[in-house]
């Protein structure tokens, strides 16, 4: 199968400056309630993750989730499960999901309610891309880096069939 031709819609250097107003609001935000527990979902959010992280001054802890809905395919399975659970309890902490796009807001619903039963202090979440058009479930996205029109992208960690995670710029596939 030829590989489909990636168009960078967001570049890297537009990633890097809005990850910083974004850590710039999470340090007013977590003033003085640090360390943030921050819970990435494997595995499209760990490039994100690792550059939101770096460019907070808040202290955070990370752990991550596995969570799969998605298949292999470009539309969601509708079925969500946990494939790889946290190491470390989440009870009384300030717990920031790190999310690397929302789409149908399946796997969030899914995730916050499952993290709600472990009594953290409070639960907010940073999500690098928005697809607010094929919304099924109402999610309150606390950070949200770039809404996005309803396209699938690829690339700084976003994957089609587990290939183009490593394309440092956000890109759109090419039929
Ligand atoms: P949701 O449950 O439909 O909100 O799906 C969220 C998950 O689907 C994301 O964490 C991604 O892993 C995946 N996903 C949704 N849209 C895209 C896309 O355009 N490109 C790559 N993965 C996507
Ligand atoms: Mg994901």
């Amino acid at each position: 199968m030829a590989p489909a031709k990636p168009r960078v819609l967001i570049s890297a250097e537009q990633i890097r400056a809005r990850i910083e107003e974004l850590a710039a609001q999470i340090d007013r935000d977590y003033d003085g309630r640090a360390p943030v527990q921050m819970v990435a979902i494997l595995k499209g959010a760990f490039v994100f993750l690792s550059d939101l992280a770096r460019a907070m001054k808040t202290p955070a802890r990370i752990d991550f989730m596995g969570i799969s809905s998605y298949g292999r395919g470009k539309t969601s399975s509708g079925e969500v499960k946990v494939t790889k659970d946290l190491d470390t309890s989440i009870e009384g902490l300030d717990v920031l999901i790190v999310e690397d796009i929302v789409d149908s807001g399946v796997t969030l619903t899914y995730l916050i309610h499952v993290l709600e039963q472990r009594k953290p202090r409070s639960i907010r979440i940073a999500a690098l891309l928005d697809k607010p058009e094929r919304r099924l479930r109402p999610v309150c996205v606390d950070y949200v880096g770039f809404t996005i029109p309803d396209e699938f992208v690829v690339g700084y960690g976003l994957d089609y069939a587990e290939d183009y995670r490593n394309l440092p710029d956000i890109c759109v596939l090419e039929a």
